[in-house]
C-alpha cells in the first residue's frame, strides 16, 4: 500500500485496488504549492470533520474525481448541498466497502462547516485494507477513548496529529501511540501555521525514546506501508 502526503492532514492511500484520499486541504496551503491538484485521482474521499483545513478542496476534488465522499451525515449534508451526489454518510459504526472495512471512531475536537452550519461530531477512522489495519485519528486531543482500539485491532500504522494547540502535540501523540499499542506512527497536522510548528528532529527522538517510529514524509513524498 502506498501513502502520499499532501500537507496538513491530507494524504492519499493507494491500496491494491483503490485510491483513498483524506481531508483534502491543498490549494490553500502554501506548503503544498507544488502539488498539482488537477492530477489527483481518487475513488473515495474520507473526511474527518468539516473544518476548513480538512475540506478546503473537498468540493472541487469530489467533482473532479467523482469519488464517493465518506463522512458523518452533517458533513455529507453540506457536501450534497453543493451538488456532490456520490456520497456515503456514516456515523460511529463500521461498514465494509468494496476496498475494505471502515470504522468511524471518536475524536476529541470540535466541528463546524465553512458556511457556519453544524458539522456533527469530529471523527477518525480505522481501515482494514490489504490485510493491514490503519488508524487515522483526524483532529483530536489525547483521549482515553483511544484505549478501546487495541481491544478491536492490531494496528500496523497510525496517522496522528502532532502539531499541538488544536490537537495533540508530540508528547501527547507518544502517549496516544502507547494507548493504541501501535509502533509505526505517521505525523500530520504540523508546520502549516506558526502555532503548530514543530521541531521534527525532537519529535522523531521523542518517539524513539518510547520504542516507536515516527515517519514524517515530505509533502508530495510517497512511502510504502
Ligand atoms: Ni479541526
Ligand atoms: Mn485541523
Amino acid at each position: 500500500m502506498k501513502y502520499t502526503y499532501y500537507g496538513q492532514s491530507s494524504f492519499l492511500l493507494e491500496t491494491e485496488t483503490t485510491k483513498l484520499l483524506f481531508d483534502p486541504f491543498i490549494s490553500q496551503n502554501p506548503l503544498a504549492k507544488d502539488i498539482d491538484i488537477t492530477k489527483i485521482e481518487a475513488d473515495y474521499i474520507l473526511i474527518s470533520h468539516g473544518h476548513g483545513d480538512h475540506v478546503g478542496d473537498l468540493i472541487s476534488l469530489a467533482k473532479q474525481t467523482n469519488a464517493c465522499v465518506i463522512a458523518i451525515p452533517e458533513v455529507i449534508g453540506w457536501v450534497s448541498k453543493q451538488g456532490v451526489e456520490n456520497v456515503h454518510p456514516m456515523n460511529f459504526g463500521k461498514y465494509t466497502f468494496d476496498f475494505g472495512t471502515v470504522r468511524m471512531v471518536w475524536a476529541t475536537h470540535s466541528a463546524g462547516l465553512p458556511d457556519g452550519s453544524y458539522g456533527g461530531n469530529p471523527a477518525g477512522y480505522v481501515l482494514e485494507v490489504d490485510g493491514k489495519q490503519i488508524y487515522f485519528a483526524g483532529d483530536t486531543g489525547l483521549t482515553v477513548e483511544m484505549k478501546l482500539l487495541p481491544e478491536l485491532y492490531n494496528l500496523n500504522y497510525a496517522i496522528l496529529p502532532i502539531g499541538g494547540n488544536y490537537t495533540m502535540d508530540v508528547d501527547d501523540a507518544v502517549i496516544a501511540a502507547k494507548y493504541i499499542e501501535c509502533d509505526q506512527i505517521i505525523g500530520v497536522h504540523y508546520d502549516t501555521f506558526p502555532v503548530i510548528e514543530i521541531d521534527s528532529k525532537v519529535a522523531v527522538e521523542s518517539f524513539k525514546r518510547a520504542q516507536k517510529t515516527l515517519l514524517l514524509p515530505k509533502i508530495g513524498e510517497t512511502i510504502t506501508l
